[in-house]
Protein backbone atom coordinates (compact mmCIF):
# COMPACT_ATOMS: atom_id res chain seq x y z
CA UNK A 1 0.00 0.00 0.00
CA UNK A 2 1.38 3.53 -1.55
CA UNK A 3 2.33 6.28 1.94
CA UNK A 4 -0.22 9.03 1.74
CA UNK A 5 1.37 12.82 1.34
CA UNK A 6 0.65 13.12 4.85
CA UNK A 7 2.66 9.77 6.22
CA UNK A 8 5.69 10.63 3.93
CA UNK A 9 5.89 14.45 5.23
CA UNK A 10 6.36 12.19 8.94
CA UNK A 11 9.01 10.45 7.69
CA UNK A 12 11.25 12.84 6.54
CA UNK A 13 10.60 14.85 9.81
CA UNK A 14 11.35 11.48 11.43
CA UNK A 15 14.33 10.54 9.32
CA UNK A 16 16.11 14.62 9.63
CA UNK A 17 14.75 14.19 13.99
CA UNK A 18 17.12 10.78 13.52
CA UNK A 19 19.90 12.93 12.06
CA UNK A 20 19.90 15.43 14.72
CA UNK A 21 20.50 12.68 17.86
CA UNK A 22 23.34 12.15 15.94
CA UNK A 23 24.42 15.67 16.95
CA UNK A 24 24.04 14.87 20.97
CA UNK A 25 26.75 14.69 22.96
CA UNK A 26 26.95 13.06 26.47
CA UNK A 27 26.36 15.28 29.37
CA UNK A 28 25.02 18.60 27.95
CA UNK A 29 22.42 20.54 28.35
CA UNK A 30 20.59 20.89 25.14
CA UNK A 31 18.32 24.27 23.87
CA UNK A 32 14.73 22.71 22.47
CA UNK A 33 12.90 24.42 19.72
CA UNK A 34 8.87 23.84 18.84
CA UNK A 35 6.78 22.37 16.99
CA UNK A 36 6.12 19.12 14.39
CA UNK A 37 9.41 18.08 13.60
CA UNK A 38 10.51 18.67 16.89
CA UNK A 39 8.31 16.81 18.31
CA UNK A 40 9.84 14.06 16.15
CA UNK A 41 12.92 14.73 17.97
CA UNK A 42 11.48 14.78 21.31
CA UNK A 43 10.10 11.33 20.30
CA UNK A 44 13.48 10.09 19.52
CA UNK A 45 15.21 10.67 22.79
CA UNK A 46 14.53 8.11 24.32
CA UNK A 47 17.79 6.56 24.47
CA UNK A 48 19.43 10.03 25.42
CA UNK A 49 17.32 10.22 29.03
CA UNK A 50 19.96 10.27 31.93
CA UNK A 51 22.68 10.87 29.30
CA UNK A 52 21.78 14.81 29.00
CA UNK A 53 22.35 17.19 31.39
CA UNK A 54 19.34 18.52 30.65
CA UNK A 55 17.19 21.03 28.38
CA UNK A 56 16.44 24.58 27.62
CA UNK A 57 12.87 24.49 26.50
CA UNK A 58 10.98 26.73 24.57
CA UNK A 59 7.69 26.63 24.94
CA UNK A 60 5.28 25.39 27.15
CA UNK A 61 4.13 22.38 24.78
CA UNK A 62 8.32 21.40 24.46
CA UNK A 63 8.22 21.28 28.32
CA UNK A 64 5.40 19.06 28.65
CA UNK A 65 6.90 16.67 26.83
CA UNK A 66 10.45 16.79 27.93
CA UNK A 67 9.34 16.72 31.61
CA UNK A 68 6.88 13.73 30.33
CA UNK A 69 9.68 11.63 28.99
CA UNK A 70 12.22 12.65 32.36
CA UNK A 71 14.37 15.16 30.52
CA UNK A 72 15.57 17.49 33.19
CA UNK A 73 14.19 21.12 32.45
CA UNK A 74 17.12 24.04 33.64
CA UNK A 75 16.26 27.77 33.63
CA UNK A 76 18.62 29.33 30.51
CA UNK A 77 19.09 31.75 33.58
CA UNK A 78 20.99 28.72 35.13
CA UNK A 79 23.49 28.11 32.51
CA UNK A 80 25.75 30.47 31.15
CA UNK A 81 24.91 29.69 27.40
CA UNK A 82 24.72 26.77 25.61
CA UNK A 83 26.34 24.63 23.28
CA UNK A 84 23.83 23.24 20.97
CA UNK A 85 20.12 24.65 20.26
CA UNK A 86 17.83 22.26 17.60
CA UNK A 87 15.19 23.56 16.14
CA UNK A 88 12.36 23.57 13.04
CA UNK A 89 11.74 26.31 11.28
CA UNK A 90 8.70 27.61 8.72
CA UNK A 91 11.52 28.69 6.00
CA UNK A 92 15.21 28.55 5.11
CA UNK A 93 17.12 29.90 2.29
CA UNK A 94 20.28 28.51 1.13
CA UNK A 95 22.02 31.31 3.77
CA UNK A 96 20.41 29.44 6.19
CA UNK A 97 18.47 32.40 7.77
CA UNK A 98 14.75 31.63 8.46
CA UNK A 99 11.28 32.39 9.44
CA UNK A 100 9.95 31.19 12.39
CA UNK A 101 7.02 31.36 14.75
CA UNK A 102 4.44 29.58 12.95
CA UNK A 103 3.76 27.51 16.38
CA UNK A 104 4.04 30.80 17.94
CA UNK A 105 7.50 30.36 20.26
CA UNK A 106 9.30 32.78 18.59
CA UNK A 107 10.47 34.75 21.27
CA UNK A 108 11.94 31.91 23.13
CA UNK A 109 13.45 29.95 20.37
CA UNK A 110 15.37 33.61 19.25
CA UNK A 111 16.30 33.97 22.88
CA UNK A 112 17.57 30.16 23.05
CA UNK A 113 19.09 30.54 19.25
CA UNK A 114 20.88 34.02 20.74
CA UNK A 115 22.51 32.60 23.95
CA UNK A 116 23.56 28.76 21.70
CA UNK A 117 27.36 28.25 20.16
CA UNK A 118 25.74 26.22 17.63
CA UNK A 119 22.32 26.07 16.34
CA UNK A 120 21.00 22.94 13.95
CA UNK A 121 17.74 23.53 12.41
CA UNK A 122 16.05 20.52 11.12
CA UNK A 123 12.87 21.31 8.42
CA UNK A 124 11.61 18.47 5.89
CA UNK A 125 12.30 19.99 2.40
CA UNK A 126 9.29 21.86 1.91
CA UNK A 127 10.92 24.53 3.77
CA UNK A 128 13.60 25.16 1.45
CA UNK A 129 12.72 28.59 -0.44
CA UNK A 130 14.70 30.77 -2.82
CA UNK A 131 13.51 33.95 -1.07
CA UNK A 132 11.75 33.75 2.23
CA UNK A 133 8.41 35.54 2.61
CA UNK A 134 5.58 33.34 0.79
CA UNK A 135 5.01 31.87 4.44
CA UNK A 136 3.38 34.93 6.17
CA UNK A 137 5.57 36.37 8.81
CA UNK A 138 4.99 35.90 12.77
CA UNK A 139 5.58 38.85 14.74
CA UNK A 140 5.06 38.63 17.92
CA UNK A 141 3.57 42.10 20.04
CA UNK A 142 2.20 43.74 23.17
CA UNK A 143 -1.20 43.41 22.59
CA UNK A 144 -2.16 47.41 23.21
CA UNK A 145 0.32 48.39 20.58
CA UNK A 146 -1.13 45.65 17.88
CA UNK A 147 -3.10 48.53 15.80
CA UNK A 148 0.39 50.71 15.88
CA UNK A 149 2.03 47.81 14.92
CA UNK A 150 0.08 46.61 12.01
CA UNK A 151 0.08 50.09 10.59
CA UNK A 152 3.76 49.97 10.29
CA UNK A 153 3.92 46.52 9.11
CA UNK A 154 1.60 47.64 6.37
CA UNK A 155 3.80 50.68 5.62
CA UNK A 156 6.61 48.00 4.98
CA UNK A 157 4.77 46.54 2.65
CA UNK A 158 3.07 44.02 4.20
CA UNK A 159 -0.21 42.40 5.36
CA UNK A 160 -0.55 41.87 9.47
CA UNK A 161 -3.21 39.52 9.94
CA UNK A 162 -4.24 38.84 13.89
CA UNK A 163 -3.60 35.41 14.54
CA UNK A 164 -7.25 34.69 15.65
CA UNK A 165 -7.53 32.96 19.56
CA UNK A 166 -4.17 32.97 20.11
CA UNK A 167 -2.20 33.99 22.87
CA UNK A 168 1.81 33.51 23.17
CA UNK A 169 3.63 31.74 26.15
CA UNK A 170 4.36 35.66 26.76
CA UNK A 171 1.06 36.32 27.16
CA UNK A 172 1.19 38.17 23.77
CA UNK A 173 -0.60 38.60 20.19
CA UNK A 174 1.01 37.15 16.58
CA UNK A 175 0.35 39.30 14.02
CA UNK A 176 0.91 37.34 10.82
CA UNK A 177 2.20 39.55 8.09
CA UNK A 178 1.44 38.48 4.64
CA UNK A 179 2.68 39.41 1.08
CA UNK A 180 6.65 40.60 2.34
CA UNK A 181 9.19 40.62 -0.56
CA UNK A 182 12.02 39.56 1.76
CA UNK A 183 15.57 40.89 -0.32
CA UNK A 184 17.64 41.70 2.19
CA UNK A 185 16.31 39.65 5.60
CA UNK A 186 18.99 40.81 7.80
CA UNK A 187 17.86 44.74 6.82
CA UNK A 188 14.15 44.13 7.67
CA UNK A 189 14.50 41.71 11.23
CA UNK A 190 16.00 45.18 12.16
CA UNK A 191 13.55 47.27 10.79
CA UNK A 192 10.37 45.53 12.28
CA UNK A 193 12.47 44.78 15.92
CA UNK A 194 12.70 48.92 15.84
CA UNK A 195 8.71 48.94 15.32
CA UNK A 196 7.37 50.32 19.33
CA UNK A 197 5.38 46.96 20.59
CA UNK A 198 6.95 44.78 18.56
CA UNK A 199 8.78 42.14 20.88
CA UNK A 200 10.26 39.30 18.20
CA UNK A 201 9.84 39.09 14.34
CA UNK A 202 10.11 35.69 13.28
CA UNK A 203 13.30 36.88 11.06
CA UNK A 204 16.26 34.58 11.82
CA UNK A 205 19.03 36.23 9.70
CA UNK A 206 20.86 38.36 12.25
CA UNK A 207 21.36 35.10 14.05
CA UNK A 208 20.59 32.41 11.37
CA UNK A 209 20.96 28.21 11.86
CA UNK A 210 24.62 27.27 11.74
CA UNK A 211 23.91 24.03 9.85
CA UNK A 212 20.22 22.85 8.03
CA UNK A 213 19.59 19.84 7.61
CA UNK A 214 16.80 18.64 5.26
CA UNK A 215 15.05 15.43 4.97
CA UNK A 216 14.36 14.00 2.25
CA UNK A 217 12.65 10.97 0.19
CA UNK A 218 16.15 9.56 0.07
CA UNK A 219 17.43 10.29 3.05
CA UNK A 220 19.23 13.47 4.89
CA UNK A 221 20.91 16.38 3.33
CA UNK A 222 23.17 18.84 4.97
CA UNK A 223 23.65 22.63 4.17
CA UNK A 224 26.21 24.76 5.71
CA UNK A 225 25.65 28.23 6.62
CA UNK A 226 27.87 30.04 4.22
CA UNK A 227 30.93 31.96 5.85
C1 LIG B 1 7.50 27.42 16.33
O1 LIG B 1 7.14 28.66 16.82
C2 LIG B 1 8.15 27.56 15.02
O2 LIG B 1 9.20 28.45 14.96
C3 LIG B 1 8.57 26.21 14.49
O3 LIG B 1 9.94 26.03 14.57
C4 LIG B 1 8.15 26.13 13.09
O4 LIG B 1 6.82 26.56 13.01
C5 LIG B 1 8.32 24.75 12.50
O5 LIG B 1 7.30 23.93 12.88
P1 LIG B 1 7.05 22.52 12.20
O6 LIG B 1 8.25 21.67 12.51
O7 LIG B 1 5.80 22.03 12.86
O8 LIG B 1 6.86 22.77 10.75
Amino acid sequence: MSMSAQEQQQLKKQRVAAAAIAQLSEGMILGVGTGSTVNAFIDQLGPWVGRLAGAVSSSEASTAKLKALGIPLVALNDVDGLSLYIDGADESNDRLELIKGGGGALTREKIIAAASERFICIVDESKLVKRLGAFPLPVEVIPMARRLVAKALAELGGRPVLRGGFTTDNGNEILDVHGLVIEDARQLEQDINQITGVVTVGLFAARPADLLLIGTDNGVREMHRPI
